[in-house]
């Protein structure tokens, strides 16, 4: 996602290495301890496949040129880190050069559970088990270049696709829910409620519904869309998502579902 935060980034050195301090590490290690045993049992299969792939470490903070390597040669993705606040157009040109985004802050103990913004767990952890799939990295490719066909004006519409399923989509198969987004497998809290939770809404994944669809960055999700088979968002790519937009924004946006922000 376009990158806003309040935390402050991480530069990388000369080596391309960013320092990470022991209480660092320790976040690292108690969230990968957390929530390996959440996305065992929350997580779709697709995203657990890709986990075991990235082989990351437990007990700190991975450095992204190591992950890039592995992700080069299964996918010719990497990953780079950037400045903690990015626009969409920039977001949009990295994805369609297969290079992931990644803020590279971890959160403080105190964001634990749940964090707004997305830090290098979520970037990492979240994200990178997917994009060792090549059909995810190539749907994640496509919505890039759709972004940078697209004009500044698109840019909040596109970018639900994206926020639908790679942050936050389920997939559901004999009945059985599972958690497909990284904003979900990196979050503690999230996650277990995507899944289990009566008061969120799960809709069919459609293009057009996803694309009208308002959503807030500071919550839980009240929709979640479900994939009944994972091959509907790939095939997803190969529409002219522009056009899409487009009929998106002639049929408008639905009323969100979530009470509008308490004024500051
Ligand atoms: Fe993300």
């Amino acid at each position: 996602m376009a990158k806003t935060s309040s935390y402050i980034a991480k530069t990388p050195d000369q080596l391309g290495m960013i320092q990470y301090s022991a209480t660092e590490d320790t976040v690292w290690r108690d969230l990968f301890a957390a929530q390996l045993p959440n996305i065992q049992k929350h997580s779709a299969p697709e995203y657990l496949v890709g986990f075991d792939k990235i082989n990351l470490p437990s007990d700190r903070v991975p450095q992204c040129a190591e992950v890039s390597e592995t992700l080069l040669g299964l996918t010719g993705w990497r990953v780079t880190p950037v400045p903690a606040l990015i626009g969409f157009g920039k977001f949009f040109g990295m994805l369609a050069n297969r290079e992931f985004p990644a803020a590279s802050f971890i959160r403080a103990r105190h964001d634990f559970d749940y964090i707004k913004e997305p830090d290098i767990f979520h970037e990492i952890f979240g994200h990178t088990p997917l994009l060792t799939d090549p059909r995810f990295a190539m749907f994640s490719q496509a919505v890039g270049r759709a972004g940078l066909k697209a004009e500044a004006k698109d840019y909040a519409w596109l970018i639900r696709l994206y926020w639908f399923t790679i942050e936050f989509g389920l997939t559901q198969k004999g009945g059985v829910i599972k958690a497909l987004g990284s904003g979900l497998a990196s979050s503690p809290s999230e996650l277990q409620y995507s899944v289990n939770s009566n008061v969120p809404e799960r809709r069919e994944f459609d293009v057009l519904d996803i694309l009208r669809t308002p959503y807030r960055i500071d919550i839980h999700q009240p929709i979640y869309f479900v994939l009944e088979d994972v091959d509907t968002l790939f095939q997803a790519a190969e529409r002219d998502l522009l056009a899409d937009v487009r009929q998106a924004q002639s049929l408008g946006l639905f009323v969100p579902a979530y009470p509008p922000k308490a004024a500051a």
